[in-house]
């Protein structure tokens, strides 16, 4: 069965309302019995078709499986997410990442799995992976700066993320500073930036996102502090959509650090930054900093004015916010 045909037949369901099979095969110029045949196959990769007598056919529902192919389409890269690999299960996607630069893959390649048996977060924490609402990607950098700005990167993606969520619905993103995006109260995504360093340079940097996206519900552990796009926007996401969206932004923002620094992007970091202006606790050189986060450093530091006075640089490590998770 020619692919093409069966994208064909697609395109006419997804003009919406019935259409006869009549009408598809006199455009398409097959046969009644190859349309039938088109449908059920759509049919077995999860499209949802009504079929009606004397109505014809109607797209109800589309299955969200990533696709290579869907994501590429939607993407307005040079190089973020070309090539996109989509896997079905994997350990961790920035495991993959990594043993992929090892063999010299190029910048930008993208690892997208359905699932992750072994999702990692920040601080050597799991992060639940579980099939089919959600993104575990990574993408894989070979940044010419110094190992000191590694951080930014991390800013910028958290950036681009909240650019590509509020392109798509009406949430407001925002940034838990350094690199979770949050709506709300609440986590939708969490940022993992590894770098691999050979003779004081950056050989390759691994930027890995988990966004949760058509999810309704979460573990008891983490039910809490977590929500997702179709929570609090109530639409459901075709994650398609989503990845090459995310991949656009980044690759904008990104290209804008390159060239110029973290500089230009300060001002709209700190405008999505809802850690600035509230109360942190953070520990800084082995001490406990607490007071209020007032700016973000050129590294991509945390600048607190601590509440016994003096100014600290917040460079790593966990910060409490108050009124956030
Ligand atoms: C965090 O907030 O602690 C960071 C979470 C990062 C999770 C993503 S999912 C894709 C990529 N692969 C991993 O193993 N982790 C990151």
């Amino acid at each position: 069965m020619g692919k093409e045909t069966v994208d064909l037949v697609l395109d006419f369901l997804r003009r919406g309302s019935y259409v006869s099979g009549q009408e598809i095969s006199r455009a398409l110029g097959i046969s009644r019995n190859g349309v039938n045949k088109h449908i059920k196959a759509l049919r077995a990769l999860g499209y949802d078709i009504d079929s009606a007598t004397n109505r014809g056919y109607c797209l109800i529902k589309e299955p969200d499986e990533i696709s290579e192919v869907e994501i590429e389409k939607q993407l307005k890269t040079a190089y973020i997410g070309r090539p996109t690999r989509v896997l079905c299960s994997v350990d961790s996607t920035n495991e993959e990442i990594k043993r992929c630069a090892f063999r010299g893959k190029k910048q930008g390649l993208v690892v997208v799995s359905d699932e992750q048996t072994a999702g990692r977060g920040r601080f050597g924490r799991a992060w639940e992976s579980p099939r089919g609402n959600g993104i575990y990607e990574s993408i894989l950098l070979r940044p010419d700066i110094p190992p000191t700005q590694i951080s930014c990167i991390t800013l910028v993606a958290g950036l681009a993320v909240c650019r590509a969520v509020n392109e798509l619905c009406a949430c407001n993103a925002l940034i838990k500073w350094p690199n979770d995006v949050i709506i709300g109260r609440k986590k939708l995504c969490g940022i993992l930036t590894e770098m691999t360093i050979e003779d004081n340079f950056i050989s390759f940097v691994v930027v890995g996102l988990g966004i949760n996206v058509n999810n309704l519900s979460f573990s008891d552990e983490i039910c809490e502090r977590a929500t997702s796009l179709r929570l609090e926007s109530g639409a459901v996401f075709s994650r398609n959509e989503v990845i090459a969206k995310i991949a656009n932004c980044f690759e904008r923002a990104y290209d804008e650090f390159i060239i110029s620094g973290f500089g230009p992007l300060k001002a709209e970091y700190k405008s999505y930054c809802a850690t600035i202006g509230r109360s942190v606790s953070a520990i800084c050189q082995g001490q406990r900093v607490k007071g209020t986060a007032v700016d973000v450093a050129p590294d991509g530091g945390l600048v607190v004015e601590a509440d016994d006075g003096g100014r600290k640089c917040i460079s790593t490590g966990e910060v409490t916010v108050q009124g956030i998770y």
